[in-house]
């Protein structure tokens, strides 16, 4: 059976200095990220609001085409930024399913627009209410914070929904985002999640890389022993 593929780390640059956000989005991946996970609020799905599709562009303009932006899109119409955000040049477009009545339509959709697609659960939605529509996603994401700010504390209790999820879809990419970093990635790499959100560990350290290298490390060293434990 095809497993997922290896760890990859997304800082979330919502807690950089956002007046400088595309030198910040450079030197994370100066400091070695594999992707960047761009949160999109909109004061209304979640008590805070950051930007929109406009700065997305300009990012895009800004940064190339290599970086892969996952676009957190905590928004209550995820229907209406697919297409603008497409046109932006996003690269993964992730909705929360709490957030909309037609998951399915809004999954072509995305997909017909040419991005990749992330169906996102929020820490009070059970796994079972993502599960029918897992074969049809690129990646699933579990919440480990409320949506809506960085820096807040990490919920382990969310970690059998990544088991959970990991057992029953194995080639499934699994994100995990709140609260992420060096304490405790690897309950979440351990549970099966191989995408690995993580914001003010990455952002507010002064040395971004070795965060984000440590992080890195863990997730072989926990690779390796599952190898050897096969
Ligand atoms: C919270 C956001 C997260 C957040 C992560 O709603 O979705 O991406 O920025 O930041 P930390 O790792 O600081 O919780
Ligand atoms: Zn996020």
């Amino acid at each position: 059976m095809a497993s997922a593929s290896a760890c990859r780390i997304g800082p979330s640059i919502l807690g950089s200095d956002l007046s400088r956000l595309a030198s910040e989005c450079e030197r994370m991946m100066e400091s070695g990220a594999d992707y960047l996970h761009l949160d999109v609020m909109d004061g209304n799905f979640v008590p805070n609001i950051t930007f929109g599709h406009p700065v997305v562009e300009c990012l895009r303009k800004n940064l190339g085409q290599d970086p892969f932006f996952d676009m957190h899109m905590m928004v209550s119409k995820p229907e209406q930024w697919v297409k603008p955000m497409a046109a932006a040049g996003a690269s993964q477009y992730t909705f929360h399913l709490e957030a909309t009545d037609n998951p399915g339509a809004l999954i072509k959709e995305i997909r017909a627009s040419g991005m990749k697609v992330g169906l996102g659960i929020k820490p009070g939605t059970t796994v079972e209410y993502l599960a029918p529509w897992a074969c049809q996603i690129d990646m699933a994401l579990v919440m480990t914070v409320e949506p809506g700010f960085g820096g807040q504390k990490f919920m382990e209790d969310m970690m059998p929904k990544v088991h959970w999820l990991r057992t029953q879809f194995p080639s499934l990419d699994i994100e995990v985002d709140g609260g992420v970093g060096p304490d405790n990635i690897h309950k979440c790499v351990e549970a099966g999640a191989n995408m690995i959100v993580s914001g003010n560990a990455i952002i507010k350290s002064e040395d971004p890389r070795s965060v984000i290298n440590l992080l890195k490390n863990v997730c072989a060293e926990v690779a390796q022993k599952r190898s050897l434990d096969r």
